[in-house]
């Protein structure tokens, strides 16, 4: 094998089309899975790939810096590729410990352990962070976030993901890590929790409940396809320069009650259903605190230096994303049934 690589949180969401992509891509990298499998965490997401003989899972918390001293002993990782988080803004207002312990402490674990392995010999050795566009704070109906905007995070989810930013970047200033941060927009595809916007919602028309839209619908994001997520992480793990900083994102804003208007128009469409039955269960709720107005990315250094463009346009994405929960009920009914009820009734059960 020509490099170890970790790739922390490979069970959730991102992290299982990024560990996909290298498994395939790279049958000459040993990629190793490390994952707690919190609630968001699913084995299920890699089944295509469990028997890969490069690919091994292991099952741990990055909180537990024994451990995790010991796994890079164990394993004498290249490279780590860090997105183990809990990454939910409405749990993060409800319990912001979690996220301080797995966000912050775990990846102080993490650079800690990659310190001590290698020991100032970084030749060919990276510490890669994956982290948000919401440590870049809240836009007004103008501009953009470039890497150099000011760091403004208001939850805290995204003050503890700019926590995990800073100490990344003190590790490198400090003792010299080798390092690159990359902040992503919004995410969209399959495999993805349903907890968040895009699958809550798929879900819950596909089982006639209300679409709580949170205050009036007009906070906006900018939607990436998760695939273009994983293949710029690739593009920037290979072609990257050290201690930079990339942007990532899909020039796809939507204020939320488009995005929605669309979601229900093509869930129309697939469930035979009258044109305009699915928009009669938006439901207006109490809004989320601190609730950020705008998302919007600048990409173009990513574009310019390294090349990466955004490969789906969304009509296309959310298409495809929407015939995967359709088609994958299994997969949807595992992960809502036992705690997600408990969560889904305390979540909105006030609004
Ligand atoms: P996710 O919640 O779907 O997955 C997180 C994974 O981390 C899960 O598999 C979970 O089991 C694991 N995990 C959580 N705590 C852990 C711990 N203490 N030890 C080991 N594993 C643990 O999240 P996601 O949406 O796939 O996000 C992945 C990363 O990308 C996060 O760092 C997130 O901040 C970042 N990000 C997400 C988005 C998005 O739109 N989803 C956008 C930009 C950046
Ligand atoms: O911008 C990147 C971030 O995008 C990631 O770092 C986070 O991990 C990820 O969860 C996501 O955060 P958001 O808060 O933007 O995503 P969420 O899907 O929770 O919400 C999207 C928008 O939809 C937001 O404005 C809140 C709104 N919303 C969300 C839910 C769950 C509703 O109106 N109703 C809801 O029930």
């Amino acid at each position: 094998m020509d490099k170890t690589i970790l790739i922390t949180g490979g069970a959730g969401f991102i992290g299982s089309h990024l560990v996909r992509l290298f498994v395939n891509k790279y049958p000459n990298y040993k990629v190793v899975n490390l994952d707690k499998l919190t609630y968001a965490g699913n084995l299920a997401n890699l089944s295509d790939i469990e028997n890969a003989i490069n690919y091994e899972f292991v099952k741990g918390d990055i909180v537990d810096a024994d451990f995790i001293n010991g796994l890079f002993r164990k394993h004498q990782f290249d490279a780590v590729i860090h997105l183990a988080a809990e990454s939910h803004v409405d749990r993060s207002i409800e319990g912001p410990m979690d996220f301080v312990m797995t966000n912050i402490v775990g990846t102080a674990n993490l650079l800690n352990a990659a310190k001590s392995l290698w020991q100032g010999d970084y030749t060919n050795k990276l510490f890669y962070h994956v982290s948000t566009d919401e440590v870049y704070g809240s836009l007004g109906e103008e501009g953009m976030f470039l890497e150099t905007t000011p760091y403004d995070p208001r939850s805290p989810y995204s003050a503890s993901k700019a926590s995990s930013d800073h100490l990344v970047r003190a590790y490198h200033h400090t003792y010299g890590l080798p390092i690159v941060i990359s902040n992503c927009s919004n995410n969209y595809g399959s495999h993805q929790f349903p907890e968040k916007l895009i699958p809550l919602f798929i879900n819950n028309i596909k089982n006639n409940k209300p679409l709580p839209v949170y205050g009036k619908g007009e906070n906006i994001r900018d939607w990436l396809w998760v695939e273009d997520h994983a293949r710029a992480i690739d593009v920037i793990f290979h072609q990257g320069k050290n201690a930079e900083t990339y942007n990532i994102g899909g020039h796809n804003e939507w204020t939320n009650i488009d995005l929605i208007k669309v979601i229900c128009q093509v869930m129309d469409e697939k469930l035979g259903r009258a044109k305009g039955e699915s928009e009669q269960l938006i439901t207006y709720v109490t809004d989320r605190a601190g609730h950020d107005m705008r998302y919007a990315i600048d990409a173009t250094k990513l574009k310019e230096e390294l090349g990466w463009i955004p490969s789906l346009q969304f009509e296309e994405g959310i298409r495809n994303t929407i015939d995967w929960y359709l088609n994958n009920e299994e997969w949807l009914n595992n992960v809502t049934s036992g705690a997600y009820q408990n969560y889904y009734e305390q979540q909105y059960a006030d609004r």
